[in-house]
């Protein structure tokens, strides 16, 4: 079968679409390619500077792109409930992509709501958006959220630690990290459960980069990569635009299913073509997702627009 390249996006023309951490990585070029695509693209980012830079970056390269900037901090309720309500005033919003993570901060740390800050920016960040855009989505005629996971979902404790589950009693980076993109995975399926229960015309998808040379490397460990982690990173990684692929095909191929996860086709999903892969294990522990969904709607305070048919 033909590999599949940013030819293969359909007309994004009258389409709306959110992409969250759009200012860099994996993130812009999506908000890129849905922009050359024709679609109008709202780049959700935390700093005003990023933001724009970024908007004028996609129009250096296609001046007549529909893209703005909107601030979206998902370490913050208060700012993802006041972007959500600017979003909501739109007549409808087609796609959400939510992509913007962190990983590995060496130390604990809490958001401005006081959760640990990969599980409150990597998961719960995105649970409410997701929950507090679903007006606007349901104004479409066929809405879909992609949400970018990581390979990391399959790898440390593959559970979602109820127990612990934001690293009071033991944090450990990568563990955080794994556990959040796992989660990721879990508000995929979950929303996808219960937009079917509900009857709505929403798709729930998502994708993994696979290993893309981007900031995430560096951002939360807040250090350079050292000469092993570079070493491996020249032959293991591929560059941004193709870590975007997995994105982008779970974000608009027409034959993308409810619950479809796209990642790369090489050894070990790290680089190669955007190919349909099988969701990992863990993720499809459907008790867990229903649990985590409850548990989310409590810490986060989120209105619950779907609610468990069961
Ligand atoms: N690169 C990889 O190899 C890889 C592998 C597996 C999964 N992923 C996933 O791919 C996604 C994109 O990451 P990337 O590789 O493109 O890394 P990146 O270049 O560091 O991009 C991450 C984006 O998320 C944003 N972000 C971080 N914290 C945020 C917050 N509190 N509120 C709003 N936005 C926030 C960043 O904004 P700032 O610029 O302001 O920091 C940035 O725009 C992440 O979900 C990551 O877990 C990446």
């Amino acid at each position: 079968m033909a590999e599949w390249t940013v030819a293969d996006i359909p007309s994004q023309s009258g389409r709306l679409a959110v992409v969250t951490g759009a200012n860099s990585g994996i993130g812009w070029h999506t908000a890129l390619e849905l922009a050359r695509a024709g679609g109008e693209v709202i780049l959700a980012a935390r700093t005003q500077q990023k933001g724009q830079d970024a908007v004028e970056r996609i129009h250096r390269q296609i001046p007549e792109a529909k893209v703005r900037f909107e601030i979206l901090d998902l370490a913050s309720l208060k700012s993802v409930r006041a972007f959500a309500a600017k979003v909501n005033r739109e007549a409808r919003l087609d796609l959400l992509v939510n992509n913007a993570g962190v990983m590995r901060l060496p130390k604990r740390q809490v958001t401005e709501d006081g959760f640990e800050v990969q599980f409150g920016t990597n998961f719960l960040g995105p649970f409410a958006l997701t929950n507090l855009l679903l007006p606007a989505m349901l104004r479409a005629e066929s809405a879909r959220v992609t949400t970018v996971s990581s390979g990391a979902a399959n790898m440390g404790s593959k559970r979602i630690n109820f127990e612990d589950m934001q690293g009071e009693k033991g944090y450990g980076p990568w563990k955080a990290y794994c556990q959040s993109k796992l989660a990721d995975l879990m508000l995929m399926t979950e929303l996808g459960r219960r937009s079917v229960a509900a009857g709505y015309s929403l798709l729930s998808n998502a994708a993994h980069p696979g290993f893309a040379r981007t900031n995430l490397q560096t951002t939360g460990p807040g250090r350079e990569m050292n000469a092993a982690e570079r070493w491996m990173a020249s032959f293991m990684s591929q560059d941004a635009a193709h870590g975007a692929l997995p994105t982008l095909r779970a974000a608009t191929d027409v034959n993308a299913a409810m619950g479809s996860y796209y990642a790369p086709n090489g050894s070990f999903q790290l680089k190669g073509e955007p190919v349909l892969v099988p969701l990992p294990k863990p993720a499809r522990d459907e008790a867990a997702a229903r649990k985590l969904w409850e548990i989310s709607e409590e810490l986060t305070g989120v209105q619950r627009p779907l609610k468990d048919s069961n």
